[in-house]
């Protein structure tokens, strides 16, 4: 294992709340990640930022009387408050507004520009009279060139997942008027020079996803097309050749370069030397399966174009949408739920259960389901892992006074269970390696499930012979589970910590300590308490339609 890591995930749009389905695609097994390669001691920063400009957010701030940077500055600031009350962990959490941003953008293009890879051209853009606007992106919608899916972004086919050339029917998504063709001239950075390179790069590199490499191969065997780098509006990073016009870049010329400019802001600021670190370190792009074109072709090719001065992505891990009772998540149909929200409801640590439980190493969707969340809750979290270490801790208080008995020697049953506890960060460690963390997660629930079989085999309230090592060796399952569970479920996890009486936080540990039996006979415990506490169906009937979705 690479001992340096970057970590990314998808930077938020500063233009409203986080909701469900964006921490279950990419902050949450991001965060997940993070902290499972901190336990093995990898020197691993996870960095993120708002995404600031753009389009859609001039037009939003305009409406709401605000200046764009005022509007950006209480999205960034509540985005990050959302994430940290979800226990998302960031290193640090920037702005791609920044002015390290912004010279890092304007540094790359005249790089790329020196090096041939940009020219300008005469385009003819849509042009809204009624709106007075030049209408980029998601201000045309009509129907995807590729797939005829109606109701598409100009820029994005939400169906095929690519890139209209030109979409069919445009109307201003703004006012729906049927658009004019004007002309004006923009930058291309020659995305068509790279094919060959992305081709390559794509075929060597063995840490991802097979199936979207192979259509991303596709796509560039159809052929890629160059890439309008400039937007005629004045909110986005100024282009460095030309001042006296209204444009700006692109927000996706600029935003994936903040990964590396926030990175190197950090990094540089805590003294360690940015540039080399990013290059030696392992780097992680966690993403949604919607932006896979802008992170498997456009942020390589502009890395391959400055020379990989900075290195690509290792791991590109990309995953499935969330759906909500099975149908697609939508703001503007208020079908959704914000994070906040949730998180008044339950424990942050309810919903990371639940969503990484339920989230694939895939490009498959996964579905937030009411129904499914009380189960898995009450069954899995609380049913199994809940009740063995509440279990276990409170029979020790009971019977032993909370001090941990003299071992004796094993039976055949005793040395099966310490095999379990020895086996364990190897078996769940090589899953999170592979990305698999809903199956790292079972493996560990597996773990409680076999010692509530193993508690209940030994009934040690019968104080029978065995009782002291039944003891011993589940209260040492206990703290095993509580560093194993811990990159997924950290409350609980430095709960059970607690719990067991240990110093510190179980976050010191190192990933191997899983496989020890540490805690020692005469050890005294904390105090036990359950850990959580039931989800009542009642409360979920009012929530599903309180929260959920509502049509
Ligand atoms: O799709 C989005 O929500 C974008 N804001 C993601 C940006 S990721 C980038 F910076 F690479
Ligand atoms: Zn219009």
């Amino acid at each position: 294992m690479n001992k340096k890591a970057i970590i990314t995930s998808a930077l938020p749009y500063a233009n409203g709340e986080i909701h469900l389905g964006h921490v279950a695609s990419t902050y949450l097994p991001a965060d997940v990640t993070t902290r499972f390669l901190k336990l093995n001691g990898v020197e691993a920063y996870y960095v993120c930022a708002s995404d600031d400009f753009g389009t859609p957010i001039l037009i939003q701030s305009e409406k709401e009387g605000k200046t764009p940077a005022e509007y950006v500055a209480h999205w960034n600031k509540r985005d990050y408050e959302d994430f940290t009350a979800f226990d998302i962990d960031f290193d640090y959490f920037y702005k791609t507004s920044s002015e390290e941003n912004i010279k890092f953008v304007q540094d790359v293009f005249l790089k790329l520009n020196k090096a041939g890879h940009i020219y300008e051209r005469e385009i003819i853009q849509f042009y809204c009279h009624d709106c007075k606007k030049f209408l980029p992106d998601r201000y045309v919608k009509g129907s995807c060139p590729h797939c005829d899916a109606e109701d598409q972004y100009s820029d994005l086919c939400e169906v095929c997942g690519r890139i209209p050339e030109e979409i069919i029917n445009p109307k201003c998504s703004i006012c729906g008027q049927d658009p004019t063709k004007e002309k004006t001239s923009h930058y291309f950075f020659k995305l068509k020079n790279f094919g060959d390179a992305l081709y390559q790069w794509l075929e060597e590199n063995e840490h991802l996803q097979k199936d979207v490499k192979k259509y991303v191969q596709n796509w560039i065997k159809s052929g890629l097309i160059d890439w309008d780098i400039t937007r005629d509006i004045t909110w986005g990073v100024p282009i460095p050749l030309d001042d006296s016009k209204d444009q700006v870049f692109y927000g996706w010329f600029d935003n994936h370069l903040a990964y590396i400019s926030t990175a190197l802001k950090f990094l540089n600021d805590k003294g360690i030397d940015g540039k080399e670190f990013w290059n030696s370190a392992d780097i992680y792009h966690f993403i949604g399966k919607d932006i896979v074109y802008h992170h498997y072709l456009f942020l390589p090719a502009m890395r391959l174009g400055i020379e990989s001065e900075y290195k690509l992505p290792d791991y590109i891990p990309t995953r499935g949408h969330l759906t909500l009772q099975s149908k697609k998540i939508s703001k503007s149909r208020n079908w959704y739920i914000g994070l906040k929200e949730f998180l008044e409801y339950y424990p942050a640590d309810y919903l990371r259960f639940y969503l990484v439980s339920i989230n694939p190493y895939s490009q498959d969707d996964l579905n937030f389901d009411w129904d499914d969340f009380t189960t898995r809750i009450n069954s899995e979290l609380i049913g199994n892992l809940g009740n063995f270490v509440n279990r276990a801790l409170g029979f020790t208080k009971k019977a032993f006074e909370g001090k941990v008995p003299e071992s004796e020697t094993f039976d055949e049953k005793d040395t099966e269970v310490e095999e379990k506890i020895k086996n364990l960060s190897s078996e769940v460690g090589s899953l999170m390696e592979q990305n698999h963390l809903d199956r790292a997660l079972k493996k560990i629930m597996e773990f409680s499930s076999f010692f509530n079989q193993y508690f209940q085999h030994k009934e040690p309230w019968k104080k029978g012979p065995g009782t002291a090592n039944c003891v011993y060796l589940s209260v040492n399952a206990a703290r095993s589970l509580s560093i194993a569970i811990s990159p997924f479920i950290p409350k609980s996890a430095q709960k059970i910590w607690q719990q067991l009486g240990l110093e510190g936080d179980v976050i010191s540990c190192s990933w191997n300590d899983i496989s020890k039996l540490a805690i020692p006979s005469g050890h005294s415990l904390g105090d036990p308490s359950p850990l959580f506490a039931k989800v009542e169906e009642s409360d979920i009937e009012k929530y599903k339609k309180q929260l959920g979705p509502s049509e």
